[in-house]
């Protein structure tokens, strides 16, 4: 069965290795404990039996905002990454939203099937792997 909830202290180390494991910038132990003190920001985890993913956002007033979905690379394309989404829109936030690099069209592809629309792009906003400044796409999802 699979299972979302918060996560605790004691999944920060498997979570910072899925997370070193698929992006680039990644948090390390004490930006992890200092997003703790803030109450807006929250990590969920995926587990089936052993975690296979998680989402990190911001919730603030009736808006949350997005800052990465990370499923690891063997339990992709399972549904893992749209489950986390269908359990967020269960929030019933008035606005779902955010940024994705334009050369992440496994991601682009994924938000729009889960329901997201493309409101808008921020020019030259990533540094891609080859140090050129690559296009940012916002998308949004409202109920
Ligand atoms: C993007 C990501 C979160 C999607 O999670 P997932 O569990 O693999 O996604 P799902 O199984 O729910 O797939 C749903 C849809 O996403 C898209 N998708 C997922 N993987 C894809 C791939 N390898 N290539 C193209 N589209 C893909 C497809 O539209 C897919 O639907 P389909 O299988 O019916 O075609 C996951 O691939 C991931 O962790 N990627 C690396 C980190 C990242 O880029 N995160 C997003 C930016 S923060």
């Amino acid at each position: 069965m699979i299972k979302i909830n918060p996560i605790k202290k004691s999944d920060y180390f498997k979570i910072l290795q899925i997370e070193q494991n698929l992006f680039k910038n990644t948090m390390i132990k004490k930006e992890l404990n200092n997003f703790f003190s803030q109450s807006s920001f929250r990590i969920w985890k995926i587990e089936e039996d052993k975690i296979t993913g998680y989402m990190s956002f911001y919730q603030v007033m009736d808006e949350v905002e997005i800052i990465k979905i990370g499923i690891i690379k063997s339990y992709q394309r399972n549904g893992y990454g749209s489950s986390l989404i269908k359990e967020l829109k269960k929030l019933n936030m008035k606005k779902i939203f955010l940024e994705v690099s334009t050369e992440n069209v496994k991601a682009i592809n994924f938000y729009l099937k889960n329901g997201f629309k493309e409101i808008g792009l921020r020019k030259r906003y990533y540094k891609s792997k080859s140090g050129i400044k690559v296009d940012a796409l916002r998308l949004s999802f409202t109920h």
